[in-house]
């Protein structure tokens, strides 16, 4: 879950109820991936931003051990209740050496600003020859969401500065940042996947408030009004209701040394 700004956040919130309910397609979405990691029995699978824990249990099905961590203690509270070995913990500070089969990440990526410092614990934390499989935001990813947020900033300056984005690389930039840190990719892709959701007000909810949190209450209403209604043109048809522009960027890569 969300990583953003982590490395000066012990933890961060998210409520785990709404979660599911608003945005329980992220873990609904995700077969491709879960396919793609292919567990196995007696792996040792880690999973990074587990959330609720419903992928990394899915993933224990194969027989696999699965640790599941994320920052929010919410979730991991949930992921716990739910059943999964989870812990409160950033992907850019783990005290695992060498010792997983696996990484496997799903929807979480795009919320750490510093993608080789996650990288090179993820390396540091696989067995030589071990995988990471992983998808997340990808170039271009929401770029409509985003077009109308700065749009409704800049048209209100009292709100300050919007400038710090998600993490939504290009293939050849994150193909490079893994080859850094001793990963042979064997493939990466950006996947555009248009996603129906409820309504953009519930997305911008969840999603939002590291943006927002400083304005009060009503102005947060308001750019979210404002928002969703620049988005109607381009986001919404009475046919298909609203639909997030999503891109993912989905890995395979293996340690090589
Ligand atoms: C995503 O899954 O791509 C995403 C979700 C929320 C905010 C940003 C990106």
């Amino acid at each position: 879950m969300k990583e953003k700004k982590m490395n000066r956040q012990k933890t961060n919130s998210w409520n785990a109820e709404k979660y599911r309910k608003h945005a329980g397609f992220v873990s609904d979405l995700a077969s491709p991936v879960v396919e793609l990691l292919n567990p196995k029995e007696g792996e040792k699978i880690l999973d990074l931003g587990c959330g609720d824990g419903i992928l990394g249990l899915e993933i224990a099905k194969y027989k696999a051990e699965v640790i599941g961590i994320d920052l929010s203690e919410n979730m991991v509270a949930k992921a716990r209740e739910n059943g999964l070995n989870a812990r409160v913990m950033s992907v850019t500070d783990m005290p695992f050496n060498q010792e997983f089969d696996a990484v496997f990440s799903n929807a979480m990526l795009h919320w750490v600003n510093e993608p080789k410092l996650a990288v090179e614990n993820i390396a540091k934390v696989l067995k030589v020859g071990g995988r990471f499989i992983a998808e997340f935001g990808g170039y271009g990813n929401i770029s409509s969401i985003i077009k109308a947020m700065r749009e409704v900033f800049k048209r209100h300056p009292e709100y300050g500065e919007i400038d710090d984005f998600w993490y939504f690389p290009t293939t050849d930039e994150y193909k490079s940042i893994l080859e850094e840190y001793g990963f042979e990719v064997r493939y990466i892709e950006l996947i555009p996947r248009p996603t129906p959701i409820d309504d953009i007000a519930n997305w911008l909810i969840l999603f939002t408030n590291g943006f927002t949190k400083h304005l009060s209450d009503s102005k947060q209403k308001q750019f979210r009004d404002e928002v969703r209604e620049l988005l109607k043109e381009t986001n919404y048809s009475p046919k298909d209701g609203w639909v997030a522009d999503y891109v993912r960027i989905r890995v395979e890569a293996y340690k090589e040394c």
